[in-house]
């Protein structure tokens, strides 16, 4: 029970990676708010949660739906110890074909989605003076671009670079912001992943992802479950001297 009595508020956790820590959390003690545009189905991942957990209507791209969702997490959980701003959107394409809209969308969810929530929840840690603990997903991804993959990787690296900057500042109000970089994890977004590789490389479906995985030097792609034990070290006393980092979680892919 790592986070007994703690508070969590996640976004984009009503399925893969952000539910794995939902129920992650819980087990650990905490209470959660599945924060999610898709409201149905958080209500259902707060549901299998039982009491510990709510569901919260969230669009990160929309500031008053960010403190429409802090407020309401605030009044059901009674105060936010820790944020995990998890909700992002995959995008691909070659550069010559890369849209303006999908370009302002996946930067809408993933960069400012990430800074005003992380503001909005900030904010509240800062007025209550007990600090926090704010974790961002950011991926391989970030690291370095992908040929195909331009606008997803420059969101990433935009994520390192907001939790460099915001965690050298808000530390000194005693908010840890680091963030996670997964390499490939199985579930509903790969399904997307693989689909524009099928589109842009001529692959047959699941053919990607098969390649991904065996190129993991674990051997395997990764699962959200995999992530879960970063993410609950990250919210605890033990990670309170961490500060403005990005940790990979990937199976050794970035070292390889
Ligand atoms: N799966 C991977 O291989 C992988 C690798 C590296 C990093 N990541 C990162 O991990 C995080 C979680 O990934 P996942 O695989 O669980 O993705 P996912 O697509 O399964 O889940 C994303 C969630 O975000 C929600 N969401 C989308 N737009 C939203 C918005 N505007 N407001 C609020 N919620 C919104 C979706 O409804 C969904 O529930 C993301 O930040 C992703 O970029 C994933």
């Amino acid at each position: 029970m790592r986070l007994a009595g703690r508070t969590a508020l996640i976004t984009g956790a009503a399925r893969g990676i952000g539910q794995a820590f939902a129920e992650a959390y819980v087990r650990e003690g905490a209470r959660v708010a599945i924060a999610d545009i898709d409201i149905a189905r958080a209500r259902s991942t707060a549901a299998g949660l039982g009491e510990d957990a709510i569901a919260v209507e969230m669009d990160v791209t929309r500031q008053e739906s960010i403190d429409t969702a802090v407020a309401e997490t605030v009044d059901g959980l009674g105060h936010i110890d820790i944020l995990i701003n998890n909700a992002a959107i995959f995008t691909a394409a070659p550069i010559a074909e890369i849209t303006r809209a999908d370009y302002e969308r996946a930067f809408a969810i993933n960069v400012s989605g990430t800074l005003f929530t992380m503001q909005a929840v900030a904010r509240h840690m800062i007025a209550r003076g007990q600090g926090g603990k704010i974790i961002n997903m950011a991926s391989q991804a970030g690291r370095r671009g992908e040929p195909l993959v331009a606008v997803y990787c420059a969101t990433k690296a935009a994520v390192i670079s907001l939790t460099q900057s915001a965690g050298l500042n808000l530390i000194s109000h005693g908010i840890n912001v680091n963030a996670i970089a997964p390499g490939v994890v199985d579930g509903e977004h790969w399904d997307g992943v693989d689909a524009f590789f099928a589109r842009y490389e001529g692959k047959a479906p699941g053919q990607k992802k098969k390649e991904v995985g065996e190129a993991v030097p674990f051997g395997r792609m990764g699962t959200a479950q995999d992530l879960t034990g970063m993410a609950i070290f990250l919210a605890t006393p033990e990670a309170d001297y961490i500060v403005a980092q990005c940790y990979n979680v990937d199976g050794g892919q970035w070292m390889s």
